[in-house]
């Protein structure tokens, strides 16, 4: 692949950008200066340098986030930064879209990819991806709410009832939460309409995916996609 077209297809900028990077000495591949823009390089586990700094190629990037509260899942945020602005400029640059949204003061895992099939996977209610939510409640949780939460409860914007996977009490007031859909506001939804209110909403998983405990909130790693994509 020609080296420029590689740097472009890695989020290093346009096709002039790229080039002018190499031209003035920026890029190292395998420890080695390289200066030819348009030297052939093979892609595949490539590892280079720019500025410096260590990135590998990959066609497809999959990015696990810890959310922190503040931050909001769009492109375009309105009230509060994105997301996009934890990652750094060349992943900015590739296009990655969140795998689905969490709220603003929601925080936990969160997926972004530039791989359309991966997202259409895990963003489709027909594929029935599970996701693990840790929620804080602001009320003692009762047995008829979990009843309710388990047998589904009635969303203003579906006459059928929403049913959680799996409704679980971790503590009075803390609730485990898994459900299968992706409707807007969903858990606090649900809850509400269980009788409740959600004080703090965290997601612990989602499909093949956990938040390691060792990734601080704000800070992100790569993931390999998931086989079953
Ligand atoms: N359900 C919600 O209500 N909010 C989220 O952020 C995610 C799921």
């Amino acid at each position: 692949m020609n080296l420029t077209k590689l740097l472009q297809s890695q989020g290093f900028g346009t096709r002039r950008e790229c080039r002018g990077l190499v031209l003035s000495g920026r890029v190292d591949i395998a420890g080695a200066r390289v200066t030819d823009a348009d030297a052939d390089v093979n892609p595949e586990n490539l590892r280079f340098a720019v500025d410096g700094q260590d990135w590998r190629y990959r066609e497809k990037a999959y990015v696990m986030l810890h959310k922190p509260a503040g931050y909001e899942c769009s492109q375009r945020p309105r009230h509060h930064p994105s997301v996009l602005s934890l990652l750094p400029l060349p992943l900015r640059n590739r296009g990655l879209q969140t795998v689905g949204r969490l709220d603003e003061d929601t925080t936990g895992l969160l997926l972004l990819t530039d791989d359309g099939q991966f997202l259409h996977v895990y963003t489709s209610p027909k594929k029935h991806i599970a996701k693990v939510y840790r929620v804080t409640l602001k009320h003692a949780l009762s047995e008829a709410q979990l009843a309710a939460l388990r047998a589904g409860v009635v969303l203003h914007d579906d006459p059928e009832p929403v049913a959680a996977r799996a409704a679980t009490a971790r503590d009075a007031h803390t609730l485990e939460l898994v459900l299968t859909g992706g409707k807007y506001h969903q858990v606090k939804r649900m809850v509400a309409a269980a009788g409740n209110r959600v004080a703090a909403l965290h997601r612990e998983s989602m499909g093949a995916y956990s938040l390691p405990p060792d990734l601080a909130p704000g800070e992100w790693c790569y993931v390999e996609p998931d086989r079953a994509c």
